[in-house]
């Protein structure tokens, strides 16, 4: 195994300040590195921001201060550079696979022959990340849930190229890094696919989500009425959700899912028409709602709405326990309680597994019924869930 001493984080954004907080919350010694100053800096100050949070509330121990943490942060706008002493690259570039082949190959070809990279990546293949970088044995996935610090989930990710020294080694650094929120829980993904474990069960959720918007135009309902069918059992309503995600970012996705996956994740109509027209949701503030009337607004509106009777919650239950049982069909994962602990760890939320061991005949006639009523056949039922076969499949 590598002996990790020295991080380089690539890419100062929301993912990249929030992993090189918590490594150097674990002492690594951290680079963090962007493109231009500007962007580093502000990851920078993201960083301050948080480790002042924690020094105020006195948990960052004794005689140890935000500003000594700081003082070992090392700020760089090259990577070539950066990387030349580096044992493990952590890399949160935007999501685009020419810029991360390309960051992966200058990690290879500049940094000593043990460097490590590991990719972000939420959706991506990570054999195709490193294939050309000339040491595909030294790549990996570590994938990381928003916000890094608050959720505990790390899924490590095997390609078809990794070594065996390369994840048991990203298996250990993403142990050694601590939660705000409890343990660290690490996932380890044996086999990659689209979106790994938890991204990949949450997203035929998307396909039925789309089908409810577009009904729920032709039908001339209120968007606060789809929030109000989740009835509060949801963190945010399925359009309130799809704003703050933002509908450009979900567009991408499912085409990502539609060319990997199956042609039933195009994108619904509605969320087309909105990106067409600029309207991305929260960071534009308009999408399904006008959010320069703020959460608290929206959260009324919702309170206030009849529900539609159209988004059901059970069906979404439904939907991820036959991905899930998709993800343990393909060899994924080894067993369902990764699957639902990985949920639970990356999105606060249950799994559908626990649900699913007494509910798996109901939920093959709502996944039957819901093949009639949308002609989405990626929601047939697979023989693992419908059997109840998967109940044997725990670890
Ligand atoms: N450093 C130090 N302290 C921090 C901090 C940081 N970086 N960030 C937050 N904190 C502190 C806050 O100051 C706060 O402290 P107090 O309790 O003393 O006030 C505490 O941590 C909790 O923060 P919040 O008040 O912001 O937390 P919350 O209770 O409102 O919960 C949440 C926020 C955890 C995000 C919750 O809303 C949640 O679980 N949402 C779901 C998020 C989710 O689903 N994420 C996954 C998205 S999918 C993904 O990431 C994968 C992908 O590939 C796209
Ligand atoms: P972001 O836009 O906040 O940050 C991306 C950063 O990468 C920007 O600062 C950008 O300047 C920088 N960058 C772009 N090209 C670069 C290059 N060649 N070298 C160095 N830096 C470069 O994005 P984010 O939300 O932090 O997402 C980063 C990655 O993490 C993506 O792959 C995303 O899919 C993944 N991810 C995101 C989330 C999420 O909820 N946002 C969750 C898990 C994983």
């Amino acid at each position: 195994m590598v002996d990790v001493k020295k991080v380089a984080v690539v890419g100062a954004g929301l993912m990249g300040s929030g992993i090189a907080q918590v490594a150097l919350m674990a002492d690594y010694d951290v680079t963090l590195v962007d493109i231009k100053q500007e962007f580093v800096d502000s990851g920078e100050a993201n960083i301050r921001e948080g480790m002042q949070k924690l020094e105020s509330k006195g948990k960052l121990g004794a005689g140890i201060t935000a500003d000594s943490i700081m003082s070992k942060l090392i700020k760089s706008i090259d990577l070539a550079e950066a990387v030349k002493n580096v044992d493990i690259v952590i890399e949160a570039v935007v999501e685009k696979m020419d810029i991360k082949k390309q960051v992966c190959k200058t990690v290879m070809d500049n940094g000593p022959d043990h460097i490590i990279f590991a990719s972000n990546t939420s959706t991506m293949s990570i054999t195709e990340i490193a294939k050309d970088s000339g040491a595909p044995e030294r790549g990996c996935g570590m994938h990381f849930f928003n916000p890094v610090p608050l959720m505990r989930c790390v899924e490590v990710i095997r390609s078809d190229d990794t070594s065996d020294e390369t994840f048991e080694t990203a298996m250990e650094v993403a142990e050694n890094l601590p939660c705000l929120r409890g343990d660290r829980y690490i996932a380890p993904v044996l086999k990659e696919g689209p979106g790994f474990i938890v991204n990949r069960m949450n997203a035929p959720v998307n396909i039925y989500i789309g089908w409810v918007y577009d009904t729920a135009k032709e039908r001339g309902l209120d968007w606060a009425q789809i929030d109000a069918d989740a009835g509060g059992k949801m963190p945010m309503g399925p359009c309130e959700l799809a704003d703050y995600v933002g509908l450009d970012t979900m567009m991408h996705t499912m085409n990502y899912y539609k060319e990997t996956l199956s042609e039933d994740f195009e994108p619904p109509k509605v969320v087309k028409e909105m990106v067409d027209n600029g309207n991305l949701g929260a960071k534009t503030g308009k999408g399904f709602y006008d959010w320069n009337q703020g959460r608290e607004g929206i959260k009324q509106k919702v309170k206030a709405a009849e529900p539609a009777g159209l988004f059901d919650l059970q069906t979404s239950m439904a939907i991820m326990l036959n991905e899930g049982c998709r993800i343990l069909d393909e060899g994924i994962a080894s067993g369902y309680k990764i699957i639902d602990d990985a949920n639970m760890a990356g999105m606060n939320s249950p799994g559908p597994f626990g649900w699913g061991k007494s509910n798996f005949e109901k939920a093959a006639e709502i996944l039957e019924d819901l093949v009639k009523k949308t002609g989405k056949e990626y929601f047939k039922p697979i023989e693992l869930m419908k059997s109840g076969g998967f109940k044997k499949m725990r670890k």
